[in-house]
Formats: C-alpha cells, structure tokens, sequence
C-alpha cells in the first residue's frame, strides 16, 4: 500500500508543488509514500502558524502540557508495533532495532512528563532586605526542527517532546526518505490532543528548507532551530541562524573511535565492534569509525572481529539480521564513493566489499533486490589517510594501533568530530585517562560507541556539533530562556551594589 503525505500546518493538510517517492530500501521498486513538498514560503508560513498557536499554548499550565506528554507516550506504546514496522519498511533498519527506537520515543516520555511538574525556576537571596529574587524558565517561542532519517521518530522526539512541554510550538521538517514514519509519528502526537498549529510537520527539500528557514529567521517567527544531520549542513545552519543572533542545536556526524588496550577482553571488545560498526548498517551518528588497537593484540583482535563480520547475519530486516540495507538510494551512492578510499596500503580483512550480489555473494544473506552491502573491515589505517579523518556513513570501519594510552587519545581526538567515543580496559587507571583526555561528549567504557540513553545530555563537540546537548534535563536550556526577576517590597528604591549593608571586619586580627 502507498501513502499519499501531505505536510500539515495549522491542523491543515498543506498540498505540495512537487512529489517525492520515499521507497523501500529492501525492495527498492516499493513505494512507501508519495510526498507532496512545499517549498520554501509553505515552510514560512507554516512558522508565522506556529507562532500564532504558541501563544495560547505556553498559557497551558506546565503540568497539563506534561499531561499531554504522557498521553503521547501511551499512544506510542499503543501503537509501537505499527510504527516500527513503518519504520523497518521505510527505512530498512531491523524490527528489532525499530521497536527500540520506538521505545525511546516512550522513554523521552516519561522523563518529561515529570518535567511538567517541575520545570524548577530558584528563589535567591538578595544583597537587600525586603527584596527578593527568582529565576523562571520561560519558553523561546518557536522551534523549527530538522531531523535526518537514519533515527526518523526517536530522534525528531528528542526535540519535539521536551520542546512541546516547555510550551513550545514546532515546525517540524523530517527527511524526505522517512516521510511516512514521520507522519505517523505526527498523527500520534496529534491523537494526544495538541492544539492545532503547535506542532505542524512540513516536507520540503534542502534547499527550499533552507530559504523557508531563512525567510523566517528574517520574520522572528523561528526562535530557535534544531538540526540533525551532516556537519557539513549544520555548518550553513550555523552561520544562518548566528547571523540572527542565535544559537542552532545541532547534533551532527561523528567518526566515533573506539581503543582496545592490551588489558580487555577481547571477546567483549570484538562484541562491541561488531554492533557499533555494523548494526544499523553503520548508519548512526554514533556508528564506530576506526579501531585503535593496542600493537600487542592487534593481530588476534583483527582476526576475530574478521571473523565475527563474515559470520553477521546481513539481509531482511524483518527478520532477526545485525543489518539491513542502506537508507536510501543517495546514501548507497555516498557509500559507494567511501569505498574508493580504500588505498592500496590498506588490507580489507571481511571479505568481499560493494553490493552484495550474485558475483558477490554473502553466506546466509536473506536480502533481495535492495540496497544491501558487504560490511568492510579495513586495516592498515594510517592517521593521514582520508578513512582515518573522515565520517563515512555506512557499514565501513578502519583498524590502526598504537604503543601508549597518550598516542592513543591523541589518534582518537585527531579527526577533530566529538560525538562518541568507546574503551575497552580492564583497568580502571586507563578508562579514567580516556575519559579525561576524549573531546567527546559520549564516553563508553566497556561498551560500544552507541546506546545512549534519554535521559543523558547527547551531543557533541568540535566537528560534531556546537556544544549543544540534547536529552534529559540538559535540554531544558535549548528550549527555555532564563529569566531573572527582582521584587522589592521596601517600599523605597534601594540602590544594587550601593544600598548594602557592610559589615566590617577587623583586618589586623591574627591569632
Ligand atoms: C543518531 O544516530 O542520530 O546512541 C543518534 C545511539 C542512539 C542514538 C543515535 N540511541 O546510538
């Protein structure tokens, strides 16, 4: 069955002026839905819309609003098998997986359902008496909200979620390759009684996003943006958003290092590769990059990390498999081009690499007629190779080694992103090290590079984000904005840093 999508704006399905097909990457003659995009006034438009319905909705009491977050929470519960199953279909990413991803969505959830009732402002003491002094958190206004495929419900609901509870309205703009995932995800946020207009979802491409993004920031109806996706895009939004005095959230790629000291269990170490490098086809912004192997097991890890790959099971994501296909068509072909920097230093150790294929077959495989690829283990890395410095979305992960903890940490932080990052040690002195000298805002130990949690601040630093974080109470900054108030009932005008009392000490005291 093909959905017909339409963007909604104001509780008003908005028609597009262009269609886009978001097909099944598992079967790529499926098509999943038929998209109608807007271009860039709809996107305009849409947050003059929001803007109008923010008002009367940042009146709604904080714990009502957090009433409607529980009852977002429920309906996503209810319906979690559906959408997962929307999910895999769309997108290829495992059931197994999508049901998880779901129940993040749920997890957000709850922790801001509380939120309502506490979206804690402070009393502070005054340097006066018969003053006093408080802090609240007041909502921004409005958040246009752009988010990447890969995630395509529990991410966007990292942002909608805690942005709705603070009183917030939204403008949503998922990626067009999981526009039927994100509509579900809209009509269950819907179900949960939002007025209209304070949550729209609008499907635009990039480019009319962008001008639509721009002529809204022009306007002041856009009060804070949030982006998930490349660095390279983050990195425009940036500059547009910082040209109007503000700061984006932005959670961007990331070429997230795991270290293997001499000291780890292997098998674990092995484990953990094998999930963060090769699950989700290697398609999470937490996806592990490279393997920084101590020299003294480097051999015997490679062997059993090539092993643990040949045997992965890669094929339907309906059925129990580590991964699937790739998103979509566009991220096969950057896929494909990765591949080519591959150097003739380098040892490919998995096996066949590309499509897999009938000349290049995969034992078990289960897949037919999509975008499936060999998962590539390349070692030999060496720290100026273009492997070694750069994301490579996909099933690809680099093997390089080191002598000391120092060189190790150096090599981890050198490709200059800041997401993830892992250690595997059996020494405490050594994760502590790590932990200390890693750019990274997510340190593993003893883990793979992903499996956030939603209530932990997510985010990154250097190329893989400006800072911001995401989740738990840390979000909290990006949608609210402190607001500082002072009340004097003296009943005369006392002077801050002048009318206070002194008191004074004796100075030449000594004992
Ligand atoms: C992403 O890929 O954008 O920790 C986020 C993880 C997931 C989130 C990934 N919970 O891998």
């Amino acid at each position: 069955m093909t959905r017909q999508i339409v963007s909604v704006v104001g509780g008003k399905d908005a028609a597009g002026t262009d269609t886009y097909e978001s097909t099944n990457p598992a079967r790529i003659a499926e098509v999943v839905a038929r998209v109608g995009l807007v271009d860039a006034q709809t996107f305009a438009d849409a947050c003059r819309t929001a803007k109008e319905a923010q008002r009367e909705w940042a009146k709604v009491p904080a714990p009502v609003r957090g009433r409607v977050i529980a009852s977002i929470g429920r309906l996503v519960e209810a319906n979690a098998e559906a959408l997962a199953h929307l999910v895999t279909r769309e997108i290829g990413k495992p059931y197994a997986e999508a049901l998880g991803e779901v129940r993040e969505i749920v997890d957000t959830c709850d922790f801001f359902l509380g939120e309502g009732r506490r979206l804690y402002g402070q009393t502070v003491p005054s340097e006066m008496p018969d003053k006093k002094l408080f802090t609240f958190r007041n909502p921004v206004g409005v958040a246009a909200v752009i988010t990447a495929g890969n995630f395509p419900v529990a991410v966007p609901s990292w942002y909608l979620v805690p942005a709705l509870l603070c009183g917030n309205a939204v403008v949503w703009k998922p990626a067009e390759y999981a526009a039927a995932s994100a509509h579900a995800m809209y009509q269950l946020f819907a179900a949960a009684g939002l007025p209209d207009g304070v949550l729209n979802i609008v499907f635009a491409d990039g480019v009319q996003t962008f001008q639509g993004l721009e002529l809204a920031l022009e306007e002041g109806t856009v009060h804070k943006v949030g982006f998930t996706g490349s660095s390279e895009v983050g990195r425009k939004i940036g500059e547009l958003t910082g040209r109007h005095l503000q700061a984006a959230c932005l959670e961007l790629g990331g070429k997230n290092p795991m270290v293997i000291m001499p000291d780890a269990d292997l098998d674990l170490a092995v484990e953990g590769a094998l999930f963060s490098g090769f699950g989700t086809a290697g398609q999470r912004c937490t996806s592990l990059g490279t393997v920084i192997v101590h020299e003294s097991v480097h051999d015997e890890f490679v062997e059993r990390f090539a092993q643990a790959v040949q045997n992965a099971k890669i094929g339907a994501p309906e059925q129990d498999v580590l991964a699937g296909p790739l998103l979509d068509q566009k991220f096969a072909d950057r896929y494909e081009e990765y591949l080519t920097w591959i150097q003739p230093h380098h040892r490919v150790v998995s096996g066949n690499i590309g499509k897999i294929t009938d000349d290049a077959p995969r034992r078990d495989f289960t897949g037919d007629g999509g975008l499936y690829y060999h998962p590539v283990v390349v070692d030999g890395v060496k720290a100026t190779d273009q492997l070694f410095l750069e994301e490579t979305f996909g099933p690809i992960v680099g093997v390089t080694t080191f002598e000391t903890i120092d060189e190790a940490i150096e090599l981890a932080n050198l490709p200059g992103y800041g997401l993830s990052s892992s250690i595997y040690t059996t020494d405490a002195r050594h994760a502590w090290k790590f932990r200390e000298g890693i750019s990274a805002g997510m340190v593993s130990v003893n883990n793979s590079t992903s499996g956030a949690e939603a209530h932990l601040p997510f985010g990154g630093n250097g190329k893989s984000g400006n800072g911001s974080r995401q989740s738990g109470m840390w979000v909290l900054d990006q949608f609210t904005r402190w607001q500082a108030m002072n009340w004097d009932h003296s009943g005369h005008l006392q002077k801050a840093q002048m009318d206070v009392a002194d008191i004074a000490p004796d100075m030449n005291f000594r004992l």
